[in-house]
């Protein structure tokens, strides 16, 4: 029989030099852990003595806890009738409380902005912070949207538009839409359906999806109720105790419904993020203490190299490597080098929220089609960052895109709605897909070419200095 405390006893323990927290009824001694917690030991010692489980648990996978704290950490149970009644989120009015209790069914949403809208209204603030923000000034992050609209669509008339098919095949695998789901770290902060919530909607679809290295369930459950054909990538950020990953990575490749791994290399340090610092101060953080996204990036490798990182991921899984956040053709270049261990690359950057100010994916496809295109026979091309409309995901795919990811839509989506959010999401992008296709005269996703696209205005604004590349292919071959 654990011992049961009072909480009026635990409260006792609220300093750093006594520290304990009860979590799942459950309470711990985590004084020795301050010091160890990736998020700070500010975080806790706020939570000291008191019931923490509101605040801990949509940000931690399940098992979490029993892999930090020694055994001997666990005290006992608390009597849950001497705790205080929960307080009222002191950063929600009455008004913003009516709100997220109203159901507003998800037709009435009829596109990206109406999603965002919702789930802005309806997740807390630090969630909401979480996933708006972006780097600095945000100029990445609006102008992955933006660049997109600077693209004209040519409409080919006279043709049989009746039948539209958005399937493709992606690393081998048939796929029912060509829009992913981008690793988004924590979806539970957005509701409780969480990644799991995601995988059931990408289910209805057959879209792919992309399990975060920082997901809030674990990737056991997330892809339990998988359906058979159904598809997971599982993204790694290397930790600077490669141990950890190593772990992780043996788990992964476990698991049958993951089919591949994405390596995320364009955050190896984390970049400002003022809305997310704001936002967790608010929820009771503290000023001057880091947001949610910096605190998920302790731990986080940013020694990882072409040379040493891939020969070590290779001894630790075989399953097929995407690297994710290539930005300039020189780096795709690279990749494309390294076959047959690396099948795939994601232009990416982060959604805005790594370097501001760095380019969009889209500058990056028309840079590889400009200096290098033989990437494209070489590798799958991926891209993600500010799609919001299914003319976005046309003309990326127009450009050489495979496959197109969204990370804040289904985010929203899910804030919005839960499970029937990001199906919402998932069909507005899909039917605006067909119609776009359908209205340029393509049948099928293949038929989609450069020819469809006018990309004059964004040519102007690409990279056009030295292609670099000749230092690269004698670099490699000195090295074969
Ligand atoms: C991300 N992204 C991300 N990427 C990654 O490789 N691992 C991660 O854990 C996360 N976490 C994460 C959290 C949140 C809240 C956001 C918004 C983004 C980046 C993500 O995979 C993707 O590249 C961008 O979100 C794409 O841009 P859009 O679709 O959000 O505009
Ligand atoms: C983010 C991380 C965790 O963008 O990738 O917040």
């Amino acid at each position: 029989m654990s011992k049961v405390f009072d909480a009026a006893e635990v409260a006792k323990h609220n300093t750093k030099d006594s520290c304990w927290v009860i979590l799942y009824g459950k309470v711990y001694d985590v004084t020795d852990f301050l010091s160890e917690h990736p998020g700070g030991s500010k975080i806790i010692l706020k939570l000291s003595g008191q019931d923490a489980t509101e605040e801990y648990d949509p940000i931690h996978p399940p098992g979490i806890l029993e892999e930090n704290l020694k055994p001997e950490a666990f005290l006992g149970t608390v009597d849950t009738a001497t705790l205080p009644k929960p307080k009222a989120d002191a950063t929600q009015s009455q008004e913003e409380k009516k709100k997220k209790e109203e159901d507003v069914p998800m037709e009435a949403l009829l596109n990206m902005d109406d999603i965002e809208k919702l789930a802005t209204e309806k997740v807390s603030k630090k969630a909401w912070a979480y996933y708006y923000s972006a780097s600095d000034d945000k100029i990445t992050k609006h102008f992955n949207t933006d660049v997109y609209r600077s693209i004209t669509l040519r409409p080919r008339v006279f043709l049989d538009c009746s039948k539209c098919d958005l399937d493709i095949s992606a690393l081998g695998y048939k796929l029912g839409i060509p829009i992913f789901v981008s690793p988004a770290a924590m979806a539970r902060l957005g509701n409780p359906a969480g990644e799991a919530g995601i995988a059931e909607a990408c289910r209805s679809f057959g879209a792919m999806q992309i399990i975060s290295n920082n997901a809030s369930m674990t990737p056991e459950q997330i892809v339990e109720n998988a359906a058979p054909d159904q598809i997971f990538g599982w993204q790694l950020y290397v930790q600077t105790d490669r141990k950890k990953s190593e772990i992780q990575l043996a788990r992964i490749n476990k698991l049958k419904a993951i089919k591949f791994v994405v390596l995320t290399l364009d955050a190896p340090v984390p970049g400002k993020r003022e809305d997310d610092e704001r936002g967790n101060a608010a929820a009771g953080a503290g000023q001057g203490e880091s947001g949610v996204g910096r605190q998920l990036f302790q731990g986080t490798d940013p020694t990882l190299t072409w040379r040493d990182t891939l020969p070590w991921l290779q001894k630790h899984t075989d399953l097929p490597i995407i690297l994710k956040g290539l930005q300039t053709h020189e780096d795709a270049y690279i990749a494309s080098l390294h076959g047959p261990q690396i099948k795939g690359i994601i232009l990416s950057n982060h959604g805005g929220r790594a370097l501001d100010t760095a380019p969009p994916a889209v500058h990056t496809l028309l840079e590889i089609r400009k200096y290098c295109p033989e990437v494209f026979d070489k590798l799958e091309v991926w891209v993600d960052g500010g799609i919001r409309r299914g003319t976005d995901v046309v003309k990326a795919l127009c450009l050489g895109a495979k496959a197109v990811g969204i990370g804040r839509p289904a985010l929203w989506g899910l804030g919005a709605g839960g499970v029937e959010g990001v199906k919402r999401t998932l069909q507005i992008l899909a039917d605006e897909t067909a119609t776009t296709m359908r209205l340029l005269g393509c049948e099928r996703v293949e038929q989609l070419g450069p020819h469809h696209v006018n990309t004059r205005v964004v040519e102007q604004q690409i990279y056009d200095g030295p292609p670099g590349l000749d230092y690269i292919r004698s670099a490699y071959r000195a090295k074969l």
